[in-house]
């Protein structure tokens, strides 16, 4: 049986490799655009050994209209598309809002065009739960309203769903799925893929890792005079894999339902929320290492606190988040060790 062809954008990324492997490990041929702008080419090799399976690559920047065009006409039998491709830094966008506003909306609309011009009908985006703001009750429900974005990043989130909406609405054939994400974290078990940022990580994550290792002299918290019991931020830090099988589900749902609305969104999170230094501290007990972090001024952009209330995802998408935040912890550090000490001196 022929297997259905998949573009990833992105697909070299963070979430996006794991959702590749995923996507491959679910009997799908996956075709990555990604113009490495923040990650390795070497991670194609990686899914290969963890999949079993190397998927298609192609290296070009979606802000170019004729290369996106060119590539759907090469591709003609894609039948769903997962979007990534786009700047994710809340901070950087605070700093340099136009390069947010160019890259994560003309690659978005120059895709759409491309899709509609070869009746590629199925939408997967990777958004984010940046669009609620901050809001006002939590945990947030997919009904909560859309506050205004905290930093130019959210807003390019919003704007982006609502393009995705208006072009649903005025073509009969498109469908689209937006997850919503709340603070995907961890690596995949293999510890051959993981989140690895070019520079200095913007993330906490990654940034808790580095600084474990001993890349980063030390974590900056940033801020603890908060309204939340410790003063820190609150978030709802989820499994990357967990995340990456989300997708997965919502192509099928695409590609196998015609009942479903034109667009949909969902909220991809584990329900729970967690405090920055909660993070530390369960990362410290999962690895064994002492943190050297230090409490600095808050950072712009940043929203008080989040957490997903994850019952429409659970029913209606059949998707729940398994793992645990230390299960989380534990595999990006794995990643970052095993990175560090062999993937990184074969470079
Ligand atoms: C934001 C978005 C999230 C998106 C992500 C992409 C919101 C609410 N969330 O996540 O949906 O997927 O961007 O990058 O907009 N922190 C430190 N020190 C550090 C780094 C972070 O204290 O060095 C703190 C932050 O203040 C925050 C928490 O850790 O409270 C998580 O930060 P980060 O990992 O950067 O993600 P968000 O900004 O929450």
């Amino acid at each position: 049986m022929q297997k259905n062809k998949v573009l990833v954008t992105g697909g070299t990324g963070y979430i996006g490799s794991h959702t590749v492997v995923e996507l491959q490990n679910n009997g799908f041929e996956v075709v990555i655009v990604d113009n490495l702008s923040n990650s390795d080419i070497k991670v194609v090799d990686r899914i290969q050994k963890i999949s079993g399976k190397r998927p298609a690559f192609e290296n070009f920047d979606l802000c170019d209209a004729k290369k996106t065009k060119d590539f759907f006409k090469k591709h003609s039998d894609i039948k769903a598309v997962v979007h990534f491709a786009a700047y994710k830094a809340v901070g950087e966008s605070v700093l340099n809002p136009l390069k947010y506003y160019h890259n994560n909306l003309v690659a978005l609309i120059n895709l759409l065009h491309a899709m509609g011009e070869n009746n590629v009908s199925n939408f997967v985006f990777s958004s984010s739960c940046t669009v609620y703001g901050q809001p006002d009750e939590l945990p947030v429900t997919e009904s909560s309203p859309i506050k205004e974005a905290n930093s130019p990043y959210g807003y390019t989130k919003q704007v982006s769903e609502k393009i995705i909406r208006d072009t649903t609405s005025a073509n009969n054939f498109f469908k689209a799925i937006a997850l919503r994400y709340f603070n995907p974290i961890g690596a995949h078990e293999s510890a051959l893929i993981g989140e690895l940022p070019l520079g200095v990580p913007n993330n906490l994550v990654p940034f808790i890792t580095q600084t474990a290792i001993g890349l980063r002299e030390q974590l900056s918290v940033f801020g603890n005079d908060y309204n939340t019991p410790d003063g820190t931020c609150i978030r709802d830090y989820i499994h990357v894999v967990d995340l990456a099988k989300s997708h997965v589900i919502a192509i099928k749902r695409l590609l196998q339902n015609n009942n479903i609305k034109d667009f949909e969104f969902f909220n991809i999170g584990t329900g729970k929320g967690n405090s920055v230094l909660e993070v530390i501290n369960a990362f410290e007990k999962v690895s064994e290492q002492k943190l050297n972090y230090k409490i600095t001024n808050k950072r712009e952009g940043d929203v008080e606190k989040i957490y997903a209330d994850t019952k429409y995802a659970n029913s209606e998408l059949g998707w729940k988040a398994e793992k645990t935040i230390d299960d989380a912890l534990l595999s990006a550090w794995n990643w970052e060790m095993y990175y560090r000490n062999n993937l990184e001196n074969k470079k």
